[in-house]
């Protein structure tokens, strides 16, 4: 069995290649009115939100009460911090009034209400974002597409005035800041951005002719990256995302443009580093059976997802085989990759999983009473 520097499975982030990532996403930024937000939830791993609180210019993005104190706890400005979620509860509003954040991404009418009321009777202002839904196909997977017109996400845009009237309405608790949209995660097609910049220039000439004035304008996250090659492609292409924006979205000079980066930003620094446990001869098929299931990573067993395996310890490079890579759990979707083409591998080899920083370790169970996979940072 090869060793390693601790037991497989586990998770390894390479720094390098996340302050790079972190680097070419801040110099990519086009204009000092865009802000960007990590979305804590594709990897709140400690060590990684130190990395992003340490290049001092990026805030978060959470979804729930445990998120805004796992920011508050890695160092994000309160001020920097927004909390979106389609069920807050009244504790987490509360937490996230106490702590002062930025913004609250209000999802609907109802919860609107709710805030208003829980910030009267805490004596303060609720500073929020009402939650838009466009109505625009991310042509992403089903799962991860949500900004369509009937979705448990966001406002309907039909809904969009009567919720602005309330807001104001309900001035003494509440504080439109602005707008925020999200239409989708891992899109790599940049024409849904495009629709959405026209879609909020059209809702931002209407609420001009009311005299509605916002001062921030939050356009989610949902830049993809390349799973397919992410050893050419490690770092996306923050810029052709940005000039989207710049290009298609007309700012009023006193706005500041919100963006909440999760995978873009942590995907490609993690693999999933896996022993084999057995290599199994099928009928047809070849098995690599290996130490990790989709309890450590459950993206190709939840969205029929594609990660790049490389076996980093072979030697017969030269001998290539086909297989099936899969995991130990009772389930049959616990497979990582069908047909795929590997040096000649044998039992006690390693093999990575790659671009599996985001929606990876966060997304571990202990389902089969297995074990959370460790992290293992290297420079
Ligand atoms: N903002 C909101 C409101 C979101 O719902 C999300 C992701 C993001 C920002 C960050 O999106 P990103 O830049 O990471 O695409 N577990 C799935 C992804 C779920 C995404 C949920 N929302 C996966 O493994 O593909």
């Amino acid at each position: 069995m090869k060793t390693t520097p601790i037991p497989t499975p586990y998770y390894e982030y390479n720094l390098g290649v996340l302050r790079s990532t972190l680097e070419a996403m801040l110099s990519a930024i086009p204009d000092p009115r865009y802000r960007v937000h990590y979305a804590i939830k594709a990897n709140n791993n400690r060590k990684i939100l130190n990395e992003i609180v340490g290049t001092g210019k990026i805030g978060a993005d959470c979804v729930s009460g445990g998120e805004v104190e796992a920011a508050i706890n890695a160092g994000f400005n309160p001020a920097d911090i927004m909390l979106a979620g389609v069920g807050k509860t009244d504790r987490e509003i509360q937490l996230a009034l106490n702590a002062g954040i930025g913004c609250l991404n209000v999802e609907s009418l109802e919860e609107l209400e709710i805030i208003h009321q829980l910030a009267t009777s805490m004596g303060v202002k609720a500073p929020i974002a009402l939650r838009i839904n466009p109505n625009i196909d991310a042509h992403t997977h089903k799962y991860i597409t949500t900004g369509t017109a009937e979705n448990k996400f966001g406002i309907p845009l039909a809904t969009l005035d009567r919720a602005i009237e309330k807001a104001l309405e309900w001035a003494d608790g509440i504080e439109l800041l602005g707008l925020h949209f999200h239409i989708g995660s891992q899109l790599l097609d940049m024409q849904p951005y495009v629709a959405l910049c026209h879609t909020i220039n059209e809702i931002q000439h209407h609420l001009d002719s009311l005299g509605v004035r916002l001062s921030m304008i939050d356009v989610g996250g949902g830049l993809g990256i390349d799973y397919i090659h992410p050893h050419e492609n490690p770092i996306p292409d923050f810029g052709a995302y940005f000039s989207v924006f710049q290009k298609h979205l007309q700012l009023r000079p006193h706005q500041t443009l919100h963006f909440e980066l999760g995978r873009s930003l942590v995907a490609q620094c993690g693999s999933l580093i896996t022993q084999v446990t057995y290599v199994k001869q099928g009928l047809h098929r070849k098995f690599i059976i290996v130490d990790s299931g989709m309890t450590d990573l459950i993206r190709p067993a939840l969205y029929g997802a594609h990660h790049h395996i490389d076996n980093i310890s072979a030697n017969e490079e030269s001998i290539r085989e086909k297989y099936d890579v899969v995991g130990p759990i009772c389930e049959s979707s616990d497979t990582f990759a069908r047909d795929i083409t590997l040096p000649l591998t044998h039992r006690g080899d390693l093999l990575a999983i790659r671009s599996a920083g985001a929606y990876g370790e966060v997304m571990a169970s202990h389902y089969n009473c297995r074990q959370l996979p460790q992290s293992y940072f290297i420079d």
